[in-house]
């Protein structure tokens, strides 16, 4: 069967009051053109034109190039972009699926349905999805006759007031035979309150012919279309709800529905608990029996088993089984962290690899570096490796102690397991099973304060009123 899709995405975005196209603002983490896109893949459409307009580098960069575009100079109305396929779809016999491009919720089902409809019932020139709304306003309505067959669309800009009673509404998808609608598209006028070349109005040019058009009703959240902010947010919030549902339904614990935010690729392990405050992105894969949050983030990071991430942030990086990261830590890009590691309070990891067992628990920075087995690093550690110019870490062998309050510098390498006396500036390799101490020595000086007469005793010292009055 030979079937095609257009999506029209040339629109100017004005109500969206944005520098970028409408369509390629994302919803659950995946750019609204996309999700038309993907759902025409997965119903079996792979020949997609999308009618483009100004912003077309964007849709191109979002797309690639296994969908052909189509330029609209002027934005003349959805019949006239439409029009723009027709040197696309002439000479075809089968059908075309249109679709708007600000619709992230289109489904797969949807437009399935409304294919097999066409396709099985000879005598239909097109299928209109509707949809029933509490609210219609804005929407175009489906006019029908007493027997309920479609009549034609009417723009709610040009509805009379018994027309704007009407709760059906026309999602802006539809499936032509392609060959009636190209002698529809010609017949357009722009005679509306709108001056624009309306597609709707081909319905009702088809049902003057003397065709029929079948429609099918689809849920009212699936048409949404995303022309404004608030749109945009509602979409974003629908999307959300329907991932969160997903993950619940294969056994994920969801504590708070509207505070937790997952996009579309990320995969949860069984009897993982993600508590609020959450918002888990990209390609985000973890594992089972985690506990996520509250107030973390995480974007693409790929956590093993039993892993507790709390307060924390984390990007690009791999986290091991059962390892305990935060209250807030920040784990950069690069870093790969193996099992039963613990990263705690203000702990920045970057750019290194950190091997099982591993403790870094208070204020400490660990960056390009390479850290093995079971080491332990003492409260305010920190790998110099920045020295201006260049960034290289260090390398810290298995079973190394390191005392609070150290820098090691860069390219110093800690010897298997060596100690580091707390307070030290390492700035030369430490040998294995070696203690390097990188400090003055302590000198203490009897009976200072008595003899410079700076006994302090018991002096209390009132404190600022920080507080505002209430
Ligand atoms: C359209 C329908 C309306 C329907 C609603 C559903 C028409 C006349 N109206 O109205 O019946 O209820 O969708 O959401 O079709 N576009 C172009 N070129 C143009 C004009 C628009 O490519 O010259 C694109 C836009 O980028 C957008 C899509 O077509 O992706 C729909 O246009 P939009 O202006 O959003 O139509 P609505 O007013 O929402
Ligand atoms: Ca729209």
């Amino acid at each position: 069967m030979d079937i095609c899709a257009v999506v029209m995405a040339a629109g100017n975005s004005t109500r969206m009051k944005s520098a970028h196209s409408k369509v390629v603002h994302q919803v659950a983490g995946k750019p609204i053109i996309k999700w038309v896109a993907d759902a025409l893949y997965k119903a079996g459409c792979s020949e997609q034109v999308y009618i483009v307009g100004d912003k077309q580098e964007e849709i191109r960069n979002v797309l690639g190039e296994s969908v052909a575009y189509i330029f609209q100079e002027k934005r003349l109305g959805t019949g006239h972009a439409v029009m723009q396929a027709a040197p696309f779809l002439e000479g075809r016999d089968g059908y075309t699926i249109v679709l708007p491009g600000d619709s992230p919720m289109v489904s797969e089902e949807t437009i399935r349905k409304a294919v097999d409809k066409i396709t099985e019932e000879e005598e239909l020139a097109a299928v209109v999805i509707t949809a029933v709304a509490e609210d219609p306003t804005g929407y175009g309505r489906l006019v029908r006759d007493g027997s309920g067959n479609v009549l034609r669309i009417v723009e709610h800009k040009d509805a009379d007031e018994e027309e704007l009673k009407i709760k059906e509404i026309n999602s802006s998808m539809y499936v032509f035979k392609t060959s009636l609608l190209l002698s529809a598209l010609g017949r357009l006028s722009a005679k509306n309150s709108q001056k624009e070349y309306y597609l709707t109005d081909t319905i009702g040019i088809l049902i003057g012919d003397g065709y029929t058009v079948g429609s099918v009703v689809c849920d009212f959240e699936d048409t949404l279309g995303v022309n404004d902010r608030m749109q945009l947010m509602q979409a974003c919030q629908i999307m959300n709800r329907r991932i969160l549902r997903k993950h619940m339904a294969n056994g994920v614990q969801i504590l708070d529905e509207s505070s937790t935010w997952i996009h579309c690729a990320v995969e949860i392990g069984q009897d993982t608990i993600i508590l609020p405050g959450t918002t888990l992105m990209g390609n985000t894969v973890i594992g089972e029996d985690c506990i996520i949050g509250e107030n973390s983030r995480l974007d693409c990071v790929q956590v093993g088993d039993g892993t507790v991430i709390d307060y924390s942030v984390a990007t690009q990086c791999i986290i091991g089984n059962d390892c305990r990261i935060g209250p807030f830590s920040h784990i950069r890009p690069d870093s790969r962290i193996n099992d039963h590691v613990t990263i705690g309070a203000y702990v920045e990891v970057k750019n290194s690899s950190i091997d099982d067992y591993s403790r870094a628990r208070h204020l400490t920075y660990i960056g390009d570096s390479t850290v093995g087995k079971n080491v332990n690093f003492g409260c305010g550690t920190v790998t110099c490796n920045y020295d201006g110019q260049d960034k290289v870490g260090c390398v810290i062998e298995d079973n190394v102690f390191i005392g609070g309050n150290s820098n090691i510098l860069s390219s110093v390498v800690l010897g298997k397991d060596s100690y580091i006396a707390a307070g030290s500036t390492i700035t030369n390799d430490v040998p294995a099973l070696g203690l390097g101490i990188g400090r003055s020595k302590q000198v203490n000086k009897e009976d200072w304060v008595a003899k410079k007469n700076r006994l302090r005793g018991a002096s209390f010292i009132k404190l600022d009123n920080r507080r505002s009055e209430v």
